[in-house]
C-alpha cells in the first residue's frame, strides 16, 4: 500500500528561528467526508469563542436556544478552563450541563458510559443536544460513544486539551472503550461536527504527556512528509518547552496528514493502516507492562524504532531513516531500547492478538524511506524477535 497520494500535503512552515516565538496565524484544516464533513481550528484562546463557533458550524442559525451543551471534562481541566468553556457555550444561548468524570484510562469503560446516559435520562436532554468533550483522549474516545449511541445520535463537538487528542484521537471519528480484555475494543465510527483545538490549553499539560503526543507529531513526518520531519526535529526540544512557535504549524501539518487519509480510508480498511507506525510493538509494549509505566506515545516511540529495525533486517527501511527517528527521540528524551523486562516472545505473541492481525499474525507498517510508509507487511516471527534482540542492545 503507497501513500503517495497523500504526499501533496506539502508542509509550509511558520517563520520562526525557533526562539522567539511570535504568534502564530490560526490555521483551519477541513476533513472532507461528503455529509460528514467538518472543521478543525487550530487557534490560541479559541476556548473562548467556542460557543459562536458551535452555532457556525452545527448552522444554529436561529441561535442555541433550548439547547444543552452536555460537556464531559475532568475536574482538573474544569478547574483549568471551565469557565471560559461556560461562559463562552451560555452566551452562544446552550444551557450548559457538565458532565465531570474522573481522569484516566481505567475509567474508559461501558460503565463510565452507563452513567452518562444516566446522567443524560435524568436531565431529560432531547436529541438536539450537543456533546462537547473538553480533554484528552480518553475523554474525547468516550464522549463520542456516547454521543455515537444515546438516542441514536447526537451532536458532538470535540475540544482537544493534550497535545495527542490534539493531532490524534480527536481528527477521524474513532470513538471507544476498553473492554477489561482489550483496548478500544467496543467503538464506533462517528465523526465530530466540529474540533477546537486551542494551543494555549498545552502550556497546563504535564511534559510528560506533552511529550507523548509529540511522538504522534514524529510518526506523521516520518510516515508521509520528510521536509515535515526535519522541520519538527530541528527544533524538537523548544516544541516541548512550548518556547517554539514550530508547535502549532506541527500540530496543523500532523492534523493535515491525518486528515488526507482518513478522507482515503473513513473505516479503517486499507490506507488508515499507515496511521498504525510504531503502534504494533507500541500497543504490545503497553499491554505488557500493564498500561501505567508508558505513556502511549512513548511506548509507539519504542515501537517506531521496532518498526524501524524490522524494516532494516527485511531490508525495506534504510539505516539512516532509522538513525534519523532515533536522534529525534534522543533528543526528546523518549525511550527507544526495548526494556530487559519485556521479552521479545511476548512481544510476538501480543501483538498476533493485535486487533490489526491477520489470521492470527501481526501486520507492519514499514518504512521505505524517511515520509514513505508502506502498511500490510507480514513479518516472520524470527525477524521479529532479531529486530527486537537488537533494540535491546540500543
Ligand atoms: N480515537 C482515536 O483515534 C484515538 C487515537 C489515539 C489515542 N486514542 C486514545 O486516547 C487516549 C489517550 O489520550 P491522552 O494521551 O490525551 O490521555 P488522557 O485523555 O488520559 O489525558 C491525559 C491526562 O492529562 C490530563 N489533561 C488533559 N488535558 C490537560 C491540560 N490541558 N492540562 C492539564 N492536564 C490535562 C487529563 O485529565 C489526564 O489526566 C487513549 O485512551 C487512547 O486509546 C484514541
Amino acid at each position: 500500500m503507497d501513500i503517495t497520494t497523500i504526499r501533496s500535503i506539502r508542509h509550509s512552515p511558520a517563520k520562526s528561528n525557533g526562539k522567539s516565538p511570535t504568534a502564530p496565524k490560526p490555521e483551519t484544516v477541513r476533513v472532507n467526508l461528503d455529509k460528514r464533513s467538518y472543521n478543525i481550528y487550530i487557534e490560541r484562546n479559541s476556548l473562548s469563542k467556542l460557543g459562536s463557533i458551535v452555532l457556525k458550524d452545527l448552522k444554529l442559525t436561529s441561535g442555541a436556544e433550548g439547547r444543552v451543551a452536555a460537556v464531559l471534562i475532568n475536574p482538573k481541566i474544569e478547574n483549568y478552563y471551565g469557565k471560559i468553556v461556560q461562559a463562552s457555550l451560555e452566551d452562544a444561548g446552550f444551557t450548559y450541563l457538565p458532565i465531570v468524570l474522573v481522569a484516566g484510562e481505567t475509567y474508559k469503560t461501558l460503565q463510565t458510559v452507563r452513567r452518562i446516559y444516566r446522567i443524560l435520562y435524568d436531565q431529560a436532554v432531547d436529541r438536539r443536544t450537543v456533546i462537547v468533550a473538553v480533554g484528552g483522549g480518553v475523554i474525547g474516545d468516550v464522549a463520542g460513544y456516547v454521543a455515537a449511541t444515546y438516542q441514536r445520535g447526537l451532536d458532538f463537538v470535540q475540544v482537544p486539551t493534550t497535545l495527542l487528542a490534539q493531532v490524534d484521537s480527536s481528527v477521524g471519528g474513532k470513538v471507544g472503550v476498553n473492554l477489561e480484555q482489550a483496548k478500544n475494543l467496543i467503538g464506533a465510527f462517528y465523526q465530530p461536527r466540529v474540533v477546537v483545538a486551542d494551543p494555549v490549553t498545552l502550556s497546563s499539560l504535564p511534559f510528560r504527556e506533552r511529550r507523548s503526543g509529540l511522538a504522534e507529531i514524529i510518526k506523521c513526518g516520518a510516515i508521509a512528509d520528510a521536509d515535515f520531519f526535519k522541520f519538527v526535529a530541528e527544533d524538537v526540544t523548544g516544541m516541548l518547552r512550548l518556547s517554539s512557535n514550530r508547535l502549532e504549524s506541527a500540530i496543523a501539518t500532523s492534523i493535515k496528514i491525518k486528515a488526507r487519509v482518513v478522507e482515503q480510508d473513513e473505516r479503517d480498511n486499507g490506507i488508515r493502516a499507515i496511521l498504525n507506525f510504531g503502534h504494533t510493538v507500541g500497543h504490545a509494549v503497553e499491554a505488557l507492562t500493564g498500561y501505567h509505566v508508558y505513556r502511549h506515545g512513548e511506548a509507539v516511540a519504542v515501537g517506531m524504532v521496532s518498526a524501524c529495525l524490522i524494516g532494516e533486517e527485511m531490508g525495506i527501511t534504510p539505516p539512516s531513516a532509522t538513525s534519523a527517528i532515533l536522534d529525534v527521540l534522543q533528543k526528546a528524551g523518549f525511550p527507544f531500547h526495548l526494556d530487559e523486562r519485556i521479552y521479545p516472545n511476548d512481544v510476538i505473541r501480543v501483538t498476533a492478538l493485535d486487533k490489526k492481525s491477520v489470521g492470527g499474525s501481526a501486520r507492519f507498517v514499514l518504512l521505505e524511506r524517511l515520509g514513505k510508509a508502506t502498511a500490510g507487511h507480514d513479518v516472520s516471527n524470527d525477524i521479529i524477535k532479531a529486530a527486537l534482540l537488537r533494540q535491546r542492545k540500543l
